[in-house]
């Protein structure tokens, strides 16, 4: 239950876990369906391949996996858990999905809900979580980044098609005292009058509902992007937030350890690294395999780093999210790992 703030204090990292699905789509696959080839996406994308959820997966069940596995890393009693917040823009059910996440999950006391922030939601979400932990109404959290775009995606389009792919990430939070604050400092954007160049917009399809009134349909059209567009977005705000944040925070570029940058295209990836004279070796990167996996990327991509050992208890990580809205933010936080 969300009580009244209490005392101001820190955040730690404690926790992640991820989850995919068993299908996967290569770039190979897709020159099946529309006319493209796998040197096309590779150079322009970094992409190779894509996992695509199927028959019997859904996105619920993929979100619990990787929820449980950061429950699991951090090794908490889900009954300990107060809140469950889980960033997509593609439920299962429009009501939300988060609640019936907690229910896979056992967290019985969490309060559960859904944050639809696009590309950048896990990072939204993250610093929402982070807010009830610091002013005291909350102890342990659970944020979960995770989309579905293959249910969403015109998969007739060439231009979209080879971007996206389904995933799951999720970060274990736990309230800490103030000086033992892992979460440094964050910045959080959102510019709508640009967010024509990437939506996935309602139907704007009419039926008579009684005499001289109609109603609108419901369901969505699949994904329109200008990608040209979203690029310019992404290669110069993102560079543009992380540095307004280095700055304020006091921090050089090169004593960051790790770059953690929503994963959309490798060539973005390495404009913001030679933005900052950041060596690609600091780069996080796994979009080769999954594509852009839309709120599910940063938490992936964490979750991966962690468990083969990269990223170290006490590593200093700047993470970037952006893409539809148009939404964008940064966030200057040190991993610190179960306790
Ligand atoms: O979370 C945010 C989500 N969105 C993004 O991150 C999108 C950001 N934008 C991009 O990543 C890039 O703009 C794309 C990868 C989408 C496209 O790359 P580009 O270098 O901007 O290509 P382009 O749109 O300028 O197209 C170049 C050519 C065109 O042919 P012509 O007109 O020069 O003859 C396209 O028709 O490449 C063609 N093309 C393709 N060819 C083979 C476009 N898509 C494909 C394709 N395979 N899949």
């Amino acid at each position: 239950m969300v009580g009244t703030p209490k005392t101001i204090g820190g955040v730690a990292l404690v926790g992640t876990g991820s989850a995919t699905p068993s299908q996967q789509l290569t770039n190979d696959d897709l020159g099946q369906r529309v006319e493209t080839n796998d040197s096309w996406i590779q150079s322009r994308t970094g992409i190779r391949a894509r996992r695509v959820l199927g028959p019997d997966e859904s996105l619920s069940e993929l979100s619990s996996r990787a929820g449980s596995a950061a429950l699991q890393m951090a090794g908490w009693d889900p009954n300990t858990i107060d809140l469950v917040l889980l960033a997509t823009s593609t439920p299962d059910d429009l009501f939300g999905m988060a609640p019936k996440v907690q229910a896979h999950l056992g967290t019985t006391k969490a309060v559960a809900f859904d944050l639809t922030a696009a590309c950048s939601g896990f990072l939204f979400a993250l610093i929402t979580a982070t807010q009830f932990l610091k002013n005291g109404s909350m102890k342990r959290a659970l944020v979960i980044g995770a989309d579905q775009l293959s249910s969403w995606v015109d998969w007739d389009d060439r231009r979209s098609c080879v971007l996206f792919g389904d995933g799951a990430g999720a970060v274990a939070l736990e309230a800490t005292s103030p000086n033992e604050d892992g979460l440094i400092g964050f910045l959080l954007r959102t510019d709508g009058s640009r967010g024509e160049c990437l939506n996935l917009p309602q139907h704007k399809e009419y039926f008579p509902l009684v005499a001289g009134l109609s109603h609108q349909g419901g369901g969505f059209s699949p994904i329109q992007m200008n990608g040209q567009e979203v690029y310019k977005f992404a290669v110069r705000e993102v560079p543009a937030v992380l540095e307004k944040l280095l700055t304020i925070h006091e921090i050089e570029p090169k004593s960051l350890d790790w770059l953690l940058l929503h994963q959309a295209n490798q060539r973005i990836l390495d404009a913001v690294a030679d933005r900052f004279d950041i060596p690609y070796g600091k780069v996080l990167s796994n979009l080769s395999e999954y594509g852009n996996t839309s709120a599910a990327t940063i938490p992936l991509m964490l979750d991966e780093a962690v468990k083969d050992g990269r990223v170290h208890p006490g590593h200093l990580i700047a993470s970037s999210g952006f893409g539809a809205g148009l939404s964008w933010g940064a966030a200057l936080f040190r991993w610190q790992g179960p306790v």
